[in-house]
């Protein structure tokens, strides 16, 4: 009886561990795999009024967005949209915005290239 008790203990244990373990691979895996940068260019149809279809803004005061670091630009939607960085315009764009909207935002801008070369 106690073989048997500690035996389904045991099993117990390890059942839990490959539960956790297979929880844990599916946050890692659902992160990787959640930046989808053709959904980032439907949502970005309403930025492309000042920031460009390109990336490259109409306007002298609004920035370029075509080749900014991912990690950048999701970070600046994510100050636009808790507050802690304020434009008028940007915070009011922002604050609809999901978690994973942001991330196919950013992976989007991040993928139309630039150049950059020094002036002769
Ligand atoms: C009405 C014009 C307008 C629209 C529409 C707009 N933006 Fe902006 N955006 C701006 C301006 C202006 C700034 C600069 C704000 C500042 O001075 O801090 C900016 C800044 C940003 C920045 C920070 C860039 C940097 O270099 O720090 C990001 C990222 C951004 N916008 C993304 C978006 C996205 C994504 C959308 C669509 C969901 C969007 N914007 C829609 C005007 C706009």
């Amino acid at each position: 009886m106690f073989l048997i008790k500690s035996d389904l203990k045991i099993a117990m244990n390890r059942y839990s561990s490959v539960l956790l373990i297979s929880a844990l691979a599916n946050v890692f895996i659902g992160q990787a795999a959640a930046a989808d940068p053709v959904n980032g260019q439907s949502l970005a149809a309403p930025c492309a009024v000042c920031h460009g279809k390109t990336g490259i803004a109409n306007e002298a005061i609004v920035p370029n967005l075509a080749g900014q670091q991912e990690m950048y630009l999701e970070k600046s939607l994510k100050d636009f949209r808790s507050g802690a960085r304020q434009d008028r315009r940007m915070s009011l764009m922002a604050q609809n915005l999901s978690d994973a909207d942001i991330k196919d935002l950013a992976a989007w801008y991040a993928s139309l290239t630039i150049e950059g070369s020094v002036p002769d």
